[in-house]
């Protein structure tokens, strides 16, 4: 049935998908198994020898059933958890810990209650630049006035108005707060962005508007992003790059391998633009969802 898709293809190596100059990787998965302990001698694996290469400026999207390890693989490139087995790389050193290297979009409750818009946006950069002391120097005061600019340029930038940045998170709807959310991992630069089901939590109009608005900044200025989500059609809009999760097997020692990885085309698809070829590609990615079919080979060597 996929074959009558034309744009998506499976995804071809690093090297091959590259123009003639390979693009440096901006995150790199090597043998990457995570698993918990359940009782006091058994082990739950959830990811089991994920490798994955993703090049600078890729938007890749993460689909899987709830409880598949979406979210821990995400955690794990954040530096929240660490890999049982295997290593990460983000621009080619490997996470230890959570820096400023990925910025860091999760459903909802990430902004600071008790701070202002404005506060929310600036307390990443002059955290990471001025510690307590140096706040006490002159330079600071002209750091924060260039950094306070920046948040209200962001601000607007995401469709929010320079009135909003006194506001407080609970004074915002929750399509503005992730607005907010956007704009202060935007404002540390991060060339990678990590978002888990960042709109899962909107009503459909709200989330319409913030997968436009994701979009364009994704197209401005190409910054690296995993975006994970359950839902198959945002997938297919926002993704350059389809990567699905499944268990093949509920078996505890079975973790959560990669089940399908394709790419898909850079303008982003949708059922108005593209009709039953996307109707056909919905229903071909929710079979590997489910673990209906799988191409890695099940544990008798065949591949599904
Ligand atoms: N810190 C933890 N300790 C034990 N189990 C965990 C921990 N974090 C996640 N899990 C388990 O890992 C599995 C995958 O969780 P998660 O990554 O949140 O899935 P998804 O995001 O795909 O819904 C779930 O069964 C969850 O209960
Ligand atoms: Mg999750």
């Amino acid at each position: 049935m996929v074959s009558s898709l034309s744009a998506p293809q499976a995804h071809p190596h690093a090297e091959a998908s590259s123009s003639l100059l390979p693009s440096p990787k901006a995150i790199q998965i090597q043998n990457v198994s995570v698993s918990y302990p359940i009782g006091k001698k058994l082990r739950r694996t959830i990811l089991e020898d994920i490798s994955l290469d993703i090049q600078q400026g890729e938007f890749v999207v993460l689909l899987g059933e709830t409880g598949c390890g979406k979210s821990t693989l995400l955690r794990t490139i954040l530096g929240q958890e660490h890999p049982t087995q295997g290593c990460i790389t983000v621009s080619g050193s490997t996470v230890q810990r959570v820096d400023s290297r990925c910025g860091y979009v999760p459903q909802k409750y990430s902004l600071f209650p008790d701070r202002t818009v404005l506060e929310n946006l600036a307390m990443g950069p002059e955290t990471s630049n001025y510690h307590i002391l140096g706040r006490l120097k002159p330079s600071f005061r002209a750091y924060r006035r260039k950094v306070h600019a920046e948040a209200l340029n962001q601000l607007r930038h995401l469709g929010l108005q320079q009135s909003d940045a006194g506001k407080y998170p609970h004074q915002l709807s929750g399509g503005m707060q992730q607005r907010v959310a956007i704009a202060q991992a935007l404002m540390m630069k991060s060339r990678v962005l990590l978002m888990d089901e960042a709109f899962s939590a909107l009503d459909p109009a709200t989330r319409g508007s913030l997968q436009r608005l994701l979009r364009s900044v994704w197209s401005e200025t190409k910054p690296t992003v995993v975006f994970v989500t359950h839902n198959t059609a945002e997938a297919l809009y926002l993704g350059t790059r389809l990567i699905v999760l499944a268990r093949s097997s509920q078996a505890d020692h079975c973790g959560s391998r990669v089940a399908l990885d394709m790419q898909l085309p850079a303008s982003g698809m949708s059922l108005c633009n593209n009709g039953q070829e996307f109707l056909d590609l919905v229903d071909h990615i929710e079979q590997f969802s489910r673990g209906d079919r799988h191409t890695m080979p099940s544990p008798d060597g065949e591949t599904r």
